[in-house]
C-alpha cells in the first residue's frame, strides 16, 4: 500500500518507517526535513520525502489538499495536536483513504479510577495537550462509527528509545537522576514514591501502527493504549535502576511542597504532570484485537536508552 506518514522522522518514525518499508509498502514521509531519524537505516533510501510545514500549510488551508495529492491508501498522522487540525485533514481525506491512523496519548486519561485503565473508561483529561487529544479521539471515533471514516487512534505512553533521555524515576527528564542512582547517591522522591509512570519503547509503538494496519477490520473505529506490559512506581523504578547499576537504592521521600523546592521549576512541572496523571494503562484490548505484543518491558526500554547515553558519555556512571 501507499502509506503517507506525517511527521515520520521522529521517535516513532525512526522505527516505523523501516518496518513499513520492510513490509513491502510504498512510504512517503512528510516533514520539514529539519531533523534526521535517530537511527540510520537502509530503508530510508526507498522512502519518498516531502518537505512541508504543517502549520504553514494549515494556515493557508492547504494541508489536507497537499496530503490528498500524494494519493495515499493509508495516512498515519503522528503530529496532530488540535481538533481543528484533525478536522481539516479528515474533511479533505474523506472517501479518499482506506485507513487513517492518528497518534494520540495516554494523557487523554486524567486521574485513574480502576487500574489498569482500559480504553472504555470515561475521559477526564486535564491540561491543554490531553484535552485536545481527547477531543481529537472523540471526533475521529465518531467519524469512524457514524460516518464511515476509517480512523484508528493509538495512545502511546512515555516513548523511550536510544537517542534521547527517558523519563526518569523522579518523573522528569534530568539525566543526572540516573547518575545519582549509578553512584549509589541518595535520591529524593516526591510523596511516597508510589505514583506511577508508563513507558513504551518507540519500536513497540511502531509495531502497534503496523499491527493496526494489518488488522484493519478490528482497528477501524477503535482506540488502543500502546504501552509496555506494566507501569512502574517511581520508587520501584528507582530501586530497579539502582540494582541495574549494581548499587543499593538510597531513597528518601518528601511531601510534594517540600520536594518541589529541591528541583528546578522545569523539573517540578514535568514531575507534577506525570504524577498527577500516574498512568497505568491496560494493553489487553490491543493484544486481543490487533495482536500487539510489546517486545520491551518498561525497564528494558529505559535500560536500552540509558545504555546509549552511557556509551556516548552523555551520563557519567563510573565503573559499573
Ligand atoms: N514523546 C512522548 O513520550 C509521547 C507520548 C505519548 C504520545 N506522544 C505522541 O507522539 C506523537 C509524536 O510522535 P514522535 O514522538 O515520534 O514525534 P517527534 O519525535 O516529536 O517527531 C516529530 C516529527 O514531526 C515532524 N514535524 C514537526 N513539526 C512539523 C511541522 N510543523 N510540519 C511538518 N512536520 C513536522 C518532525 O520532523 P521535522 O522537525 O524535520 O519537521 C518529525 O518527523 C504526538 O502525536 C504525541 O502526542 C508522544
Amino acid at each position: 500500500m501507499r502509506i503517507v506518514v506525517i511527521g515520520g522522522s521522529g521517535h516513532v518514525g525512526t522505527y516505523l518507517i523501516p518496518r513499513l518499508v520492510e513490509g513491502g509498502h510504498e512510504v512517503i514521509v512528510v516533514s520539514r526535513r529539519q531533523r534526521a531519524p535517530y537511527r540510520a537505516h537502509r530503508a530510508w533510501d526507498a522512502v519518498q520525502q516531502v518537505t512541508l510545514d504543517r502549520q504553514d500549510a494549515e494556515a493557508r488551508g492547504e494541508f489536507g489538499v497537499r496530503i490528498r495529492a500524494l494519493e495515499p491508501d493509508v495516512v498515519i498522522d503522528m503530529i496532530c495536536f488540535t481538533l481543528a487540525s484533525a478536522q481539516q485533514l479528515v474533511e479533505t481525506l474523506r472517501g479518499q483513504v482506506q485507513h487513517f491512523l492518528h497518534c494520540g496519548t495516554i494523557w487523554v486519561h486524567g486521574p485513574s479510577v480502576e487500574v489498569p485503565t482500559t480504553e472504555t473508561q470515561p475521559r477526564r483529561p486535564f491540561g491543554e495537550y490531553g484535552i485536545q487529544k481527547a477531543a481529537i479521539e472523540a471526533y475521529l471515533l465518531r467519524e469512524a462509527r457514524q460516518n464511515g471514516f476509517p480512523a484508528t487512534v493509538l495512545h502511546p505512553g512515555h516513548i523511550v528509545g536510544p537517542g534521547w533521555v527517558p523519563l526518569n524515576p523522579a518523573g522528569h527528564f534530568n539525566p543526572a537522576v540516573f547518575e545519582r542512582l549509578a553512584r549509589g547517591e541518595t535520591l529524593v522522591l516526591p510523596n511516597l514514591g508510589l505514583e506511577t509512570v508508563h513507558h513504551v519503547h518507540a519500536d513497540d509503538v511502531a509495531q502497534a501502527f503496523v499491527q493496526a494496519i494489518a488488522h484493519w477490520s478490528a482497528a477501524v473505529g477503535e482506540s488502543f493504549h500502546v504501552v509496555s506490559p506494566a507501569a512502574l512506581t517511581l520508587r520501584g523504578y528507582a530501586e530497579q535502576m539502582a540494582a541495574w547499576f549494581g548499587q543499593p537504592a538510597r531513597l528518601e521521600f518528601l511531601p510534594w511542597d517540600a520536594w518541589r523546592e529541591t528541583v528546578s521549576d522545569e523539573e517540578a512541572r514535568a514531575t507534577w504532570d506525570h504524577i498527577a496523571h500516574s498512568p497505568n494503562c491496560s494493553i489487553a484490548k490491543a493484544q486481543r484485537l490487533i495482536a500487539y505484543q510489546p517486545r520491551y518491558t518498561s525497564l528494558q526500554a529505559v535500560q536500552e536508552a540509558v545504555t546509549w547515553l552511557i556509551e556516548r558519555g552523555e551520563i557519567q556512571v563510573g565503573d559499573r
